[in-house]
């Protein structure tokens, strides 16, 4: 009767109200995510604390929150998931002590922790406790951060301190019409500042993964997101002393993707970025992260000869791949997440450079971009870059160039690395010739071409050892493949010091 009690949630109609709304139980998800029968949960008859506002005359099963272990594709995680049925899923203080006794678990035995929200944020009734308890979870995130993955799942609306956990933590998961998060709701900015807004407009899911960057992996479905989560996690380590396990290898299909003709023959025409991506690694399959925010960055995981890589590439199809704030934000924290769990880098140039412009200077593209520059120079992993067309200016030297102490850089021949593009660099250092010339326009044409011939290639970078070789598109995987495995047990280090000052 006890057991039954709870595991029965909130009651019949809580439940019925959950599923109406679209949503599975706690653990219908918990279930969902692990391998079959693999879940084991812990403490859940623990019982709240709350003594004001008749608090303690009422029974919230299991504290609002599902706590336990399992597996993925055979593999041990750690699992929360807060039960909207029971008092709205607040974090209340003993709800909070088991959220942090299943992540201490995680730390202790170094496997990755996902946490499912849907949750009120701090309850109310308990006042500074849950705040409290906030504060202890937020103290494990950051700790736990870059030592075991951490995975979060939104699937309701989550408000306050229920989206700065997931903040904190490495992934964030939302699903259409399900997700919504936000610091304060709709109601509160009505009276703050008599804005109106709805809760999807303001914190839904698409949002979240297109406009703010907090999500990294957008689904339809509770369902087509659980599978997300165990697809990623087949490409992580279990924790930073581990690499991620190896997969059998697989040719790209290269029937479908085709360098020569994904690639245009034309410089000046773009082309998607991901199917060079595809042709390269194994089965041609590529997994994204954040495909609908910054997209003129590309950033996911795929795998060469069986182990996993962290892929960072400029999209040419959106804004020529340039790099601003948000994609070097979006770009700088997955180099990061690379280095942190062992995963090498590879690195796909082309690019015409920073973004200018007045509403990016004012934005900070300084600060953001060094993010890029900082990540790069830090990671010690494996870093592997090829550069395939365009490497102009702040963009060649950022996008993990010999400089920032790539460990091998190839450019095909069609690569083009200069200070700027022929056409900028002739008009500003042939000015004077151009414009007193008989015909200008000629003249222009001619010097641009001149400029071309002399830098627009990777002959000049070659010559001083920049670039390790100039490969034919055609031997990419090839040389990818050699490259990671000669560095496969790279040790590089960096100087003792507490930790460095990067451009947040
Ligand atoms: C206590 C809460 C609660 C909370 C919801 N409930 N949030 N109880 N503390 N924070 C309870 C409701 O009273 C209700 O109980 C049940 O959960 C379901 O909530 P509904 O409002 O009926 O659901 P819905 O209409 O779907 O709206 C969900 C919601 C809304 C948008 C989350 O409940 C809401 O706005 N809640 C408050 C959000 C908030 O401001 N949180 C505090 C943030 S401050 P009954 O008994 O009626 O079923 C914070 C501080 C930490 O988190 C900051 C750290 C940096």
């Amino acid at each position: 009767m006890r057991m039954q009690d709870a595991l029965g949630g909130g009651g019949e109609q809580a439940v019925e109200k959950q599923k109406t709304s679209g949503k599975m139980t706690a653990r219908e998800r918990i279930v969902s995510i692990l391998d079959e029968n693999s879940f084991h949960e812990y403490d859940l008859f623990v019982e709240h604390a709350g003594k004001d506002f008749d608090m303690d005359k009422k029974y919230l099963p299991g504290d609002g929150v599902v706590t336990g272990t399992g597996t993925i594709n055979g593999w041990p995680v750690c699992i929360f998931a807060q039960d909207f049925t029971v008092a709205g899923g607040s974090l209340g203080y003993m709800h909070a002590k088991k959220i942090c006794k299943i992540m201490d678990h995680a730390m202790k035995l170094k496997v990755p922790l996902i946490g499912i929200n849907d949750s009120g944020g701090a309850r109310i009734q308990e006042g500074v406790n849950s705040l409290a308890g906030y504060g202890e979870i937020f103290y494990r995130n950051t700790i736990a951060s870059g030592v075991i993955p951490q995975i979060s799942v939104i699937l309701g609306p989550c408000a306050g301190g229920a989206v700065y956990s997931p903040a904190l933590t490495d992934f964030v998961f939302v699903v259409e019409n399900i997700s919504k998060m936000f610091i304060t709701g709709p109601e509160v900015i009505k009276a703050v500042l008599g804005e109106e807004i709805s809760m999807e407009d303001l914190g839904g899911a698409k949002v979240h993964a297109s406009i703010s960057g907090n999500a990294h992996f957008f689904s339809k479905s509770e369902k087509e997101c659980f599978e997300q989560i165990k697809q990623l996690v087949s490409y992580i380590p279990w924790n930073n002393e581990k690499k991620a396990e190896p997969f059998l290898p697989k040719a790209p299909r290269t029937r479908q993707y085709k360098i020569d003709q994904i690639f245009p023959s034309n410089p000046l025409e773009p082309y998607d970025v991901r199917n060079i991506i595809k042709a390269i690694v194994d089965d041609s399959e590529f997994f994204e992260i954040q495909n609908m925010y910054a997209e003129n960055i590309v950033i996911g995981f795929a795998r060469i000869n069986g182990d996993s890589v962290g892929f960072v590439a400029n999209q040419p199809m959106v804004l020529a791949g340039v790099l601003d704030v948000d994609s070097s934000d979006k770009a700088a924290r997955f180099i990061r997440y690379c280095d942190a769990f062992n995963i090498p880098l590879v690195s796909l140039v082309d690019l015409p450079g920073y973004l200018p412009g007045i509403d990016q200077e004012h934005m900070g593209v300084i600060r953001h971009g060094a993010k890029v520059l900082y990540a790069y120079s830090e990671a010690t992993v494996p870093k592997i870059t090829v550069i395939l067309r365009k490497a102009y200016g702040g963009g060649y030297i950022a996008m993990c160039s010999n400089h920032l102490r790539a460990d091998f850089v190839f450019a095909w021949p069609t690569a083009e690395i200069a200070v700027m593009g022929p056409e900028g660099a002739a008009n500003i250092i042939f000015r004077n010739e151009i414009k007193s010339a008989e015909n200008p326009e000629e003249m222009r044409k001619k010097k641009i071409s001149e400029y071309k011939k002399k830098f627009a290639n990777p002959y000049v970078a070659a010559a001083y050892g920049y670039v390790d070789a100039v490969i034919e598109p055609a031997e990419t995987r090839n040389f990818v493949m050699h490259a990671m495995k000669i560095a496969a047990n790279k040790r590089d280090s960096r100087p003792n010091k507490k930790h460095g000052i990067p451009p947040f």
